[in-house]
């Protein structure tokens, strides 16, 4: 007896650490809401199609489903739903945030007060909130149009066996978010929505990154960016000479973010087929939600970024976004997916294609390791006579890299492993540097020298 009490005593004890240890909590919030969304983990998404299909589904089910992606039996149907609901905490989250900085102006004393007052201060704090209202409506418009897409292929333009269970767990990622689908399919807003909790492994700084992208990607002030990138993919792809047959070349670009290069290569040589790839659920969902959605947004991706700004009016300044005059090429495929289990579907010609070329924009040094990406995009030439690469970006290694190569040891491992270069370029002079998410208008401002290189493996596949 005085046993089993001591080891109550005791779990009780460990219990009531471990409460307060907040990678516990994680850990519990995670089983509790596995066990609540269950049927979510075994369900998935098939891009492009957008189609849901149950892990144990009827082999019929996947007619006309493309896979482009091995070992696809892990569901990403959590991941889509998890994502969604962060990205519908960025207002509450982000007030918080502002809330919070509202709230240290109270350990000063009064004459400071006073005087904050007289800057308008807390005015600005109040303009922030307004910004972090504006900026949640447009994500709605995002997470609604997403949800619409979903909605209407899976349950309205198809005659699908699995209708009843995919419109459950339709229903169950909608009311996470606001929404619910009526009987007749179609999605309606919950009036008054407050979520039932907040999602405790919510990473507003992926939505924020996620969000800052569409600006990054779409609008006109960051065109700056995009130019330099955009030039030297779009030449060297030119320099490949394609023919107007259909289909017979394929891009692939992993690492896509927000889609705009792959658009523009999709766009440019109409007869060539376009792959994107992105690994980021909250990515992947803000970029097709840009081809869908009919508002034109308005983002002010600064607006959290207190340090370094030169007036609130730059601070909150919105970046326009023109979505409805944005329609997705035909050619292009917007894939979610790693990269690194990236199979191509097979060319038109004998079931291979011309060439491939693998587009690797600020990519490669998102390698944990990098031989692992080096490998699969040599792996492509088993679909096609030529692999070409053409890469543009940083080397700056992130993700705990197994290995850091420098300009000079990465143009001889190309060697080592049978590429030849077409061109190398590296730009580290200033007026060359190149930003990245960069707020031209602040006191802090990042650059990067560019990596650009287009090479040609010359040992094709079997
Ligand atoms: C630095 S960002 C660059 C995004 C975009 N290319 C640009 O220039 O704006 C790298 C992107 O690669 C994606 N990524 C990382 N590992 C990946 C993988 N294994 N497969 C596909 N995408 C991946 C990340 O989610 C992220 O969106």
């Amino acid at each position: 007896m005085i046993d089993i009490l001591v080891i109550l005593t005791c779990l009780f004890i460990v219990m009531s650490v471990l409460r307060r240890y907040s990678p516990f909590q994680k850990w519990m919030a995670q089983r509790i809401d596995n066990a609540l969304h269950k049927s979510q983990l075994t369900t998935i998404l098939y891009s492009p199609s957008l189609r849901l299909i149950p892990k144990n589904a009827n082999p019929n089910d996947m007619n006309n489903i493309e896979n482009f992606f091995i070992s696809n039996n892990t569901s990403n149907l959590k991941s889509i739903s998890e994502s969604l609901r962060q990205l519908k905490e960025y207002s509450i989250k982000a007030h918080n945030a502002n809330g919070t900085i509202f709230k240290r102006t109270r350990e000063l004393s009064n004459d400071m007060i006073n005087q904050l007052r007289e800057l308008q201060y807390f005015s600005k704090i109040t303009k922030i909130n307004e910004s972090i209202q504006s900026n949640g409506q447009m994500i709605d418009l995002l997470i609604e149009s997403f949800l619409n897409d979903l909605v209407n292929v899976n349950l309205n333009s198809l005659n699908n066996d699995n209708k009843k269970f995919l419109y459950e767990q339709l229903n169950d990622i909608c009311k996470n978010v606001g929404y619910a689908i009526t009987p007749e399919y179609q999605l309606t807003k919950i009036l008054n929505f407050e979520p039932d909790s907040l999602y405790i492994n919510s990473d507003q700084y992926r939505v924020v990154e996620a969000v800052s992208h569409i600006c990054r990607d779409w609008s006109q002030p960051f065109q700056n960016e995009r130019t330099p990138i955009e030039e030297f993919v779009l030449n060297q792809l030119e320099t490949l000479n394609f023919n107007n047959q259909v289909e017979r070349n394929l891009v692939v670009m992993p690492g896509a973010g927000l889609g705009r290069l792959s658009h523009n290569i999709a766009t440019k040589f109409p007869s060539v087929k376009v792959q994107s790839i992105e690994w980021s659920t909250l990515m992947y969902i803000c970029n097709m939600a840009i081809y869908s959605t009919s508002h034109d947004l308005e983002i002010r991706p600064f607006a959290m970024h207190y340090s370094g700004q030169l007036s609130t009016s730059d601070q909150i300044r919105p970046y326009e976004i023109q979505t409805s005059s944005i329609t997705k090429p035909n050619n292009l495929d917007v894939l979610l997916g790693d990269f690194r289990t990236y199979v191509p579907s097979t060319g038109v010609q004998n079931g291979k294609y011309e060439t491939i070329t693998v587009v690797t924009p600020f990519f490669i040094d998102t390698a944990e390791n990098l031989f692992e990406y080096i490998e699969t995009i040599e792996s492509l030439r088993y679909h096609c006579k030529t692999v070409q690469w053409i890469n543009v970006g940083p080397l700056k290694y992130g993700t705990r890299p197994l290995v850091q190569l420098n300009v000079e040891e990465l143009e001889k491992l190309r060697k080592i492993r049978g590429w030849v270069d077409i061109s190398q370029l590296v730009s580290t002079d200033y007026e060359e540097l190149n930003g990245y998410l960069t707020d031209t208008k602040s006191l802090y401002q990042g650059y990067y020298g560019l990596l650009k290189f287009h090479s040609k493996l010359t040992n094709p596949g079997m």
